[in-house]
Protein backbone atom coordinates (compact mmCIF):
# COMPACT_ATOMS: atom_id res chain seq x y z
CA UNK A 1 0.00 0.00 0.00
CA UNK A 2 1.58 3.53 -0.51
CA UNK A 3 2.53 5.29 2.17
CA UNK A 4 2.46 8.93 2.45
CA UNK A 5 3.72 11.88 4.81
CA UNK A 6 2.00 13.28 7.16
CA UNK A 7 0.66 16.72 5.76
CA UNK A 8 -0.06 18.38 9.04
CA UNK A 9 3.12 17.97 10.68
CA UNK A 10 4.99 19.24 6.86
CA UNK A 11 2.53 22.47 6.54
CA UNK A 12 2.78 23.21 10.28
CA UNK A 13 6.60 23.28 10.20
CA UNK A 14 7.05 25.03 6.87
CA UNK A 15 4.73 27.90 8.81
CA UNK A 16 6.94 27.86 12.27
CA UNK A 17 10.50 28.01 10.57
CA UNK A 18 8.96 30.32 8.29
CA UNK A 19 8.24 32.59 11.42
CA UNK A 20 12.22 33.09 11.79
CA UNK A 21 13.82 35.80 10.45
CA UNK A 22 10.76 38.07 10.34
CA UNK A 23 11.75 41.53 11.31
CA UNK A 24 8.84 43.98 12.78
CA UNK A 25 8.11 45.47 9.65
CA UNK A 26 7.08 41.99 8.56
CA UNK A 27 10.04 41.27 6.06
CA UNK A 28 11.55 37.94 6.27
CA UNK A 29 15.49 37.70 6.17
CA UNK A 30 17.53 34.76 6.70
CA UNK A 31 20.96 35.73 4.99
CA UNK A 32 23.54 32.65 5.49
CA UNK A 33 25.25 32.08 9.07
CA UNK A 34 23.46 35.35 10.39
CA UNK A 35 21.64 35.23 13.74
CA UNK A 36 18.15 34.35 11.65
CA UNK A 37 20.24 31.50 10.16
CA UNK A 38 21.11 30.50 13.95
CA UNK A 39 17.75 30.30 14.81
CA UNK A 40 16.67 28.36 12.11
CA UNK A 41 19.33 26.21 12.44
CA UNK A 42 18.52 25.41 15.98
CA UNK A 43 14.35 24.63 14.88
CA UNK A 44 16.04 22.46 12.57
CA UNK A 45 18.14 20.53 14.81
CA UNK A 46 15.12 20.23 17.01
CA UNK A 47 13.45 18.41 14.64
CA UNK A 48 15.92 15.94 13.50
CA UNK A 49 16.42 15.26 17.07
CA UNK A 50 13.03 14.61 17.55
CA UNK A 51 12.67 12.36 14.59
CA UNK A 52 15.52 10.19 16.38
CA UNK A 53 18.05 11.10 13.76
CA UNK A 54 22.07 11.55 14.15
CA UNK A 55 22.88 15.27 13.88
CA UNK A 56 25.81 15.75 11.44
CA UNK A 57 27.45 19.37 10.46
CA UNK A 58 30.53 20.01 8.36
CA UNK A 59 33.42 22.25 8.37
CA UNK A 60 31.20 24.77 6.27
CA UNK A 61 28.24 24.55 8.36
CA UNK A 62 26.42 21.94 5.93
CA UNK A 63 23.74 20.33 8.47
CA UNK A 64 22.79 16.64 7.88
CA UNK A 65 20.10 14.04 9.74
CA UNK A 66 21.19 10.83 9.04
CA UNK A 67 19.00 7.79 10.12
CA UNK A 68 21.58 4.62 9.26
CA UNK A 69 18.09 1.97 10.55
CA UNK A 70 18.87 -1.26 9.32
CA UNK A 71 21.20 -0.31 6.95
CA UNK A 72 23.46 0.60 9.82
CA UNK A 73 25.52 -3.20 9.56
CA UNK A 74 25.87 -2.51 5.66
CA UNK A 75 28.50 -0.62 3.49
CA UNK A 76 26.02 0.70 1.20
CA UNK A 77 25.81 4.64 0.34
CA UNK A 78 23.30 6.51 1.88
CA UNK A 79 20.04 8.13 -0.18
CA UNK A 80 20.49 12.27 0.44
CA UNK A 81 17.43 14.63 0.14
CA UNK A 82 17.59 18.44 1.10
CA UNK A 83 18.03 21.88 0.48
CA UNK A 84 18.74 25.17 2.49
CA UNK A 85 17.13 27.09 4.79
CA UNK A 86 19.13 30.17 4.37
CA UNK A 87 17.04 33.23 2.68
CA UNK A 88 17.03 36.22 -0.03
CA UNK A 89 16.27 39.72 1.80
CA UNK A 90 12.47 39.84 1.98
CA UNK A 91 11.90 36.40 1.04
CA UNK A 92 9.26 33.65 1.12
CA UNK A 93 8.99 30.90 3.48
CA UNK A 94 9.14 27.90 0.82
CA UNK A 95 12.11 28.65 -1.37
CA UNK A 96 14.78 25.59 -0.15
CA UNK A 97 12.92 25.34 3.22
CA UNK A 98 10.14 22.47 1.49
CA UNK A 99 12.92 20.63 0.37
CA UNK A 100 14.54 20.33 3.96
CA UNK A 101 11.25 19.82 5.92
CA UNK A 102 10.13 17.71 3.14
CA UNK A 103 13.13 15.37 3.18
CA UNK A 104 13.25 15.09 6.75
CA UNK A 105 9.81 14.58 7.18
CA UNK A 106 9.92 11.44 4.37
CA UNK A 107 12.77 9.92 6.44
CA UNK A 108 10.25 10.54 9.47
CA UNK A 109 7.38 8.72 7.23
CA UNK A 110 9.93 5.43 6.52
CA UNK A 111 10.97 5.07 9.76
CA UNK A 112 7.41 5.26 11.33
CA UNK A 113 6.23 2.70 8.93
CA UNK A 114 8.52 -0.63 9.95
CA UNK A 115 9.60 -0.45 6.42
CA UNK A 116 13.46 0.25 6.49
CA UNK A 117 15.16 0.34 3.53
CA UNK A 118 17.93 -1.43 2.31
CA UNK A 119 20.19 2.17 2.43
CA UNK A 120 20.57 4.42 5.08
CA UNK A 121 19.06 8.24 4.73
CA UNK A 122 20.19 11.84 5.25
CA UNK A 123 18.15 15.03 5.01
CA UNK A 124 20.50 17.46 4.42
CA UNK A 125 20.60 21.43 4.98
CA UNK A 126 23.26 23.44 2.69
CA UNK A 127 24.62 26.82 4.02
CA UNK A 128 24.46 29.59 1.54
CA UNK A 129 22.72 28.30 -1.06
CA UNK A 130 21.55 31.90 -1.90
CA UNK A 131 24.76 33.58 -2.42
CA UNK A 132 23.20 36.90 -1.16
CA UNK A 133 25.59 37.72 1.53
CA UNK A 134 28.50 35.55 0.41
CA UNK A 135 29.15 34.54 -2.99
CA UNK A 136 29.23 32.03 -4.76
CA UNK A 137 25.40 31.10 -4.48
CA UNK A 138 25.31 27.37 -3.43
CA UNK A 139 28.56 27.68 -1.65
CA UNK A 140 27.63 24.57 0.75
CA UNK A 141 27.01 22.24 -1.49
CA UNK A 142 29.78 23.38 -3.76
CA UNK A 143 32.67 22.88 -1.45
CA UNK A 144 30.50 18.94 -0.57
CA UNK A 145 31.21 18.26 -3.99
CA UNK A 146 34.80 19.15 -3.41
CA UNK A 147 34.51 22.21 -6.23
CA UNK A 148 35.68 24.88 -3.32
CA UNK A 149 38.15 24.14 -0.51
CA UNK A 150 37.49 24.38 2.69
CA UNK A 151 39.83 27.32 3.36
CA UNK A 152 38.32 29.17 0.37
CA UNK A 153 34.67 28.80 1.60
CA UNK A 154 35.75 29.81 5.13
CA UNK A 155 37.10 33.00 3.75
CA UNK A 156 34.78 34.15 1.45
CA UNK A 157 34.23 37.74 2.84
CA UNK A 158 30.50 38.80 2.56
CA UNK A 159 28.31 42.03 1.53
CA UNK A 160 28.99 43.35 4.99
CA UNK A 161 32.85 42.33 5.13
CA UNK A 162 31.99 39.07 7.26
CA UNK A 163 33.86 36.42 6.71
CA UNK A 164 31.93 33.11 6.66
CA UNK A 165 34.08 31.07 8.85
CA UNK A 166 34.33 33.89 11.61
CA UNK A 167 30.63 34.01 11.50
CA UNK A 168 29.74 29.83 11.52
CA UNK A 169 32.00 29.65 14.43
CA UNK A 170 29.88 32.91 15.72
CA UNK A 171 26.47 31.21 15.54
CA UNK A 172 28.01 27.88 16.60
CA UNK A 173 27.83 26.35 13.19
CA UNK A 174 31.46 25.61 11.71
CA UNK A 175 31.17 21.77 12.96
CA UNK A 176 34.02 18.99 12.64
CA UNK A 177 33.22 17.02 9.92
CA UNK A 178 35.29 17.36 6.20
CA UNK A 179 32.60 18.48 3.72
CA UNK A 180 31.84 15.41 1.23
CA UNK A 181 32.43 12.66 4.19
CA UNK A 182 29.12 10.81 3.06
CA UNK A 183 29.08 9.72 -0.81
CA UNK A 184 25.43 9.19 -1.77
CA UNK A 185 24.08 6.92 -3.55
CA UNK A 186 21.78 9.69 -4.78
CA UNK A 187 20.89 13.21 -4.41
CA UNK A 188 16.99 14.27 -5.09
CA UNK A 189 15.85 17.73 -4.29
CA UNK A 190 12.60 18.94 -3.98
CA UNK A 191 11.99 22.10 -4.66
CA UNK A 192 8.92 25.34 -5.28
CA UNK A 193 9.53 25.64 -9.19
CA UNK A 194 9.69 29.46 -8.35
CA UNK A 195 8.73 30.34 -12.22
CA UNK A 196 5.27 30.35 -13.70
CA UNK A 197 5.26 27.25 -16.07
CA UNK A 198 3.69 24.64 -13.88
CA UNK A 199 1.17 26.77 -12.25
CA UNK A 200 -0.24 28.12 -16.11
CA UNK A 201 -0.39 24.36 -17.48
CA UNK A 202 -2.06 23.40 -14.47
CA UNK A 203 0.53 20.43 -13.65
CA UNK A 204 1.04 19.47 -10.21
CA UNK A 205 4.71 18.12 -10.90
CA UNK A 206 7.98 18.55 -12.28
CA UNK A 207 10.57 16.26 -13.21
CA UNK A 208 13.81 18.55 -13.83
CA UNK A 209 16.24 17.39 -16.16
CA UNK A 210 18.39 19.81 -16.61
CA UNK A 211 19.55 23.03 -14.90
CA UNK A 212 20.63 26.44 -17.01
CA UNK A 213 23.91 27.89 -16.40
CA UNK A 214 24.55 30.87 -14.30
CA UNK A 215 27.21 33.89 -14.50
CA UNK A 216 27.62 36.15 -11.86
CA UNK A 217 29.90 39.21 -12.06
CA UNK A 218 30.25 42.40 -10.35
CA UNK A 219 31.33 45.43 -12.50
CA UNK A 220 32.47 48.92 -11.53
CA UNK A 221 32.65 52.26 -13.35
CA UNK A 222 35.04 55.00 -12.75
CA UNK A 223 34.01 58.29 -14.19
CA UNK A 224 34.69 62.23 -12.66
CA UNK A 225 32.55 63.41 -9.32
CA UNK A 226 31.38 66.97 -10.80
CA UNK A 227 28.74 69.76 -10.48
CA UNK A 228 25.58 68.58 -11.60
CA UNK A 229 24.33 72.34 -12.10
CA UNK A 230 27.77 73.41 -13.91
CA UNK A 231 29.13 70.92 -15.65
CA UNK A 232 28.01 70.49 -19.55
CA UNK A 233 26.51 67.00 -20.49
CA UNK A 234 29.09 66.99 -22.96
CA UNK A 235 32.07 67.40 -21.06
CA UNK A 236 31.06 64.51 -18.63
CA UNK A 237 32.26 61.67 -17.45
CA UNK A 238 29.56 59.92 -15.63
CA UNK A 239 29.71 56.49 -14.04
CA UNK A 240 25.60 56.49 -13.50
CA UNK A 241 24.74 57.33 -16.89
CA UNK A 242 27.69 54.35 -18.25
CA UNK A 243 25.61 52.04 -15.74
CA UNK A 244 22.63 52.67 -17.14
CA UNK A 245 23.48 52.22 -20.64
CA UNK A 246 25.11 48.66 -19.83
CA UNK A 247 21.85 47.60 -18.00
CA UNK A 248 19.22 48.67 -20.98
CA UNK A 249 22.37 46.72 -23.21
CA UNK A 250 21.74 43.50 -21.19
CA UNK A 251 18.14 43.38 -21.25
CA UNK A 252 17.59 44.25 -24.93
CA UNK A 253 20.56 41.16 -25.39
CA UNK A 254 18.14 39.46 -23.20
CA UNK A 255 15.47 40.11 -24.81
CA UNK A 256 16.44 39.15 -27.95
CA UNK A 257 15.27 35.62 -28.47
CA UNK A 258 15.85 32.22 -26.81
CA UNK A 259 15.72 31.34 -22.72
CA UNK A 260 18.28 33.90 -22.11
CA UNK A 261 17.91 36.20 -19.04
CA UNK A 262 19.90 39.04 -17.84
CA UNK A 263 19.43 40.47 -14.40
CA UNK A 264 21.18 43.63 -12.75
CA UNK A 265 19.83 43.58 -9.28
CA UNK A 266 22.25 45.50 -7.06
CA UNK A 267 23.28 48.95 -7.87
CA UNK A 268 25.25 51.58 -6.26
CA UNK A 269 26.57 54.94 -6.89
CA UNK A 270 29.08 57.40 -5.07
CA UNK A 271 29.02 59.50 -3.80
CA UNK A 272 25.41 59.13 -3.93
CA UNK A 273 24.60 63.00 -3.84
CA UNK A 274 21.72 64.43 -5.84
CA UNK A 275 23.62 67.22 -6.97
CA UNK A 276 26.91 65.29 -7.83
CA UNK A 277 27.61 63.31 -11.19
CA UNK A 278 28.90 59.77 -10.19
CA UNK A 279 32.15 59.14 -10.24
CA UNK A 280 31.50 55.18 -9.39
CA UNK A 281 28.49 53.05 -9.91
CA UNK A 282 28.82 49.49 -8.94
CA UNK A 283 26.68 46.88 -9.81
CA UNK A 284 25.93 43.08 -9.97
CA UNK A 285 25.35 41.38 -13.45
CA UNK A 286 23.66 37.77 -13.66
CA UNK A 287 23.25 36.45 -16.87
CA UNK A 288 21.66 32.41 -17.24
CA UNK A 289 20.95 30.44 -20.21
CA UNK A 290 20.70 26.41 -20.82
CA UNK A 291 23.05 26.58 -23.70
CA UNK A 292 26.19 26.69 -22.52
CA UNK A 293 27.58 28.74 -25.86
CA UNK A 294 24.63 31.15 -25.31
CA UNK A 295 25.91 31.78 -21.85
CA UNK A 296 29.39 32.11 -22.94
CA UNK A 297 27.94 34.69 -26.27
CA UNK A 298 26.08 36.56 -23.37
CA UNK A 299 29.06 36.98 -21.68
CA UNK A 300 31.52 38.01 -24.60
CA UNK A 301 28.76 40.74 -25.48
CA UNK A 302 28.80 42.23 -21.66
CA UNK A 303 32.78 42.26 -22.44
CA UNK A 304 32.38 44.28 -25.66
CA UNK A 305 29.69 46.44 -24.49
CA UNK A 306 31.38 47.73 -21.41
CA UNK A 307 34.65 48.52 -23.76
CA UNK A 308 32.40 50.68 -25.82
CA UNK A 309 30.64 52.34 -23.10
CA UNK A 310 34.35 52.90 -21.42
CA UNK A 311 35.81 54.74 -24.93
CA UNK A 312 32.74 56.98 -25.30
CA UNK A 313 31.95 57.95 -21.80
CA UNK A 314 35.65 58.17 -21.15
CA UNK A 315 35.60 56.07 -17.98
CA UNK A 316 36.86 53.11 -16.65
CA UNK A 317 35.67 49.61 -16.38
CA UNK A 318 36.44 46.55 -14.08
CA UNK A 319 35.09 43.41 -13.73
CA UNK A 320 34.91 40.89 -10.97
CA UNK A 321 34.10 37.10 -11.49
CA UNK A 322 31.56 36.32 -8.75
CA UNK A 323 30.21 33.23 -9.52
CA UNK A 324 30.18 30.94 -12.61
CA UNK A 325 28.42 27.25 -13.08
CA UNK A 326 27.93 25.78 -16.55
CA UNK A 327 24.55 24.36 -17.20
CA UNK A 328 23.69 20.84 -15.90
CA UNK A 329 21.89 17.68 -16.83
CA UNK A 330 20.29 15.43 -14.53
CA UNK A 331 20.49 11.73 -14.09
CA UNK A 332 17.73 10.52 -16.58
CA UNK A 333 17.41 7.44 -14.09
CA UNK A 334 16.09 9.42 -11.67
CA UNK A 335 14.13 12.18 -13.78
CA UNK A 336 12.34 8.85 -15.08
CA UNK A 337 11.41 7.36 -11.74
CA UNK A 338 9.86 10.76 -10.71
CA UNK A 339 7.58 10.52 -13.68
CA UNK A 340 6.64 6.99 -12.82
CA UNK A 341 5.76 7.86 -8.86
CA UNK A 342 3.83 10.52 -10.43
CA UNK A 343 1.82 8.94 -12.58
CA UNK A 344 1.49 6.28 -10.18
CA UNK A 345 -0.39 8.95 -7.68
CA UNK A 346 -2.07 10.09 -10.62
CA UNK A 347 -0.23 12.72 -10.92
CA UNK A 348 -0.24 14.99 -14.13
CA UNK A 349 3.74 15.95 -14.91
CA UNK A 350 5.90 17.41 -16.91
CA UNK A 351 9.52 17.89 -17.72
CA UNK A 352 11.36 20.79 -16.19
CA UNK A 353 14.32 23.07 -16.74
CA UNK A 354 15.32 24.47 -13.83
CA UNK A 355 16.16 28.39 -14.10
CA UNK A 356 17.39 28.70 -10.73
CA UNK A 357 20.34 27.61 -9.23
CA UNK A 358 20.14 24.62 -6.57
CA UNK A 359 22.58 22.50 -4.12
CA UNK A 360 21.42 19.65 -6.95
CA UNK A 361 23.18 21.20 -9.63
CA UNK A 362 26.29 20.49 -7.44
CA UNK A 363 25.66 17.39 -5.92
CA UNK A 364 25.34 16.23 -9.37
CA UNK A 365 28.95 16.49 -9.69
CA UNK A 366 29.09 13.79 -6.85
CA UNK A 367 26.41 11.53 -7.42
CA UNK A 368 23.43 10.54 -10.31
CA UNK A 369 20.94 13.49 -8.96
CA UNK A 370 17.98 15.42 -9.93
CA UNK A 371 15.07 17.18 -9.02
CA UNK A 372 11.18 17.50 -8.46
CA UNK A 373 9.28 20.76 -8.84
CA UNK A 374 5.63 21.57 -7.41
CA UNK A 375 3.83 24.93 -8.79
CA UNK A 376 4.77 28.66 -7.73
CA UNK A 377 1.34 30.02 -7.37
CA UNK A 378 1.89 33.36 -10.20
CA UNK A 379 5.26 32.37 -10.90
CA UNK A 380 6.16 34.52 -7.86
CA UNK A 381 9.41 33.49 -5.83
CA UNK A 382 12.61 35.65 -3.68
CA UNK A 383 9.35 37.70 -2.52
CA UNK A 384 7.11 37.43 0.58
CA UNK A 385 4.26 36.42 -1.69
CA UNK A 386 5.69 33.67 -2.48
CA UNK A 387 3.19 30.53 -2.02
CA UNK A 388 2.14 27.10 -3.17
CA UNK A 389 -0.63 25.16 -2.18
CA UNK A 390 -0.94 22.66 0.38
CA UNK A 391 -1.65 19.86 -1.29
CA UNK A 392 0.30 20.59 -4.13
CA UNK A 393 3.31 20.66 -1.44
CA UNK A 394 2.01 17.25 -0.15
CA UNK A 395 1.78 15.84 -3.61
CA UNK A 396 5.26 17.02 -3.92
CA UNK A 397 6.24 15.15 -0.57
CA UNK A 398 4.50 11.99 -1.36
CA UNK A 399 6.57 11.74 -4.67
CA UNK A 400 9.77 12.66 -3.09
CA UNK A 401 8.80 9.59 -0.66
CA UNK A 402 8.25 6.79 -3.52
CA UNK A 403 11.48 7.66 -5.66
CA UNK A 404 13.27 7.76 -2.25
CA UNK A 405 12.35 4.68 -1.16
CA UNK A 406 13.18 3.34 -4.54
CA UNK A 407 16.58 4.33 -4.66
CA UNK A 408 17.16 3.26 -0.54
CA UNK A 409 16.36 -0.34 -1.99
CA UNK A 410 18.05 -0.14 -5.16
CA UNK A 411 21.57 -2.46 -5.38
CA UNK A 412 24.48 -1.26 -7.02
C1 LIG B 1 19.09 30.92 -6.20
O1 LIG B 1 18.03 31.14 -5.65
C2 LIG B 1 19.35 31.46 -7.51
O2 LIG B 1 18.95 30.83 -8.51
O3 LIG B 1 19.87 32.58 -7.60
MN1 LIG C 1 16.21 27.53 -3.30
MN1 LIG D 1 16.38 31.17 -3.76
Amino acid sequence: MALSINAVRLIGRLDQLGQLGLAADGRRTRLAASDADKAGRDLLAAWIAEAGLELAVDRVGNMFGIWRGAAAASNLDPVMVGSHIDTVIDAGQYDGCYGVLAGLEVIETLKASGQAPARPLVVAAFTNEEGVRYAPDMLGSLAFAGGLSVEAALATVGTDGTTLGAELARIGYAGPLQPGFITPHAYVELHIEQGPVMALDGVPIGAVENLQGISWQRVSIKGVANHAGTTPMRLRHDAGHAAARVITFLRDLARGGGASVATVGCLAFEPNAINVIPSKATFTVDLRDPDEVRLQQMEAALVACLAEVAAQEGVSVATERLARFAPVVFDPGIVGMVERAAGQRGLRHRRMTSGAGHDAQMMARLCPAAMIFVPSTGGISHNPAEHTPSPDLVAGANVLLDVVRRLADSPG
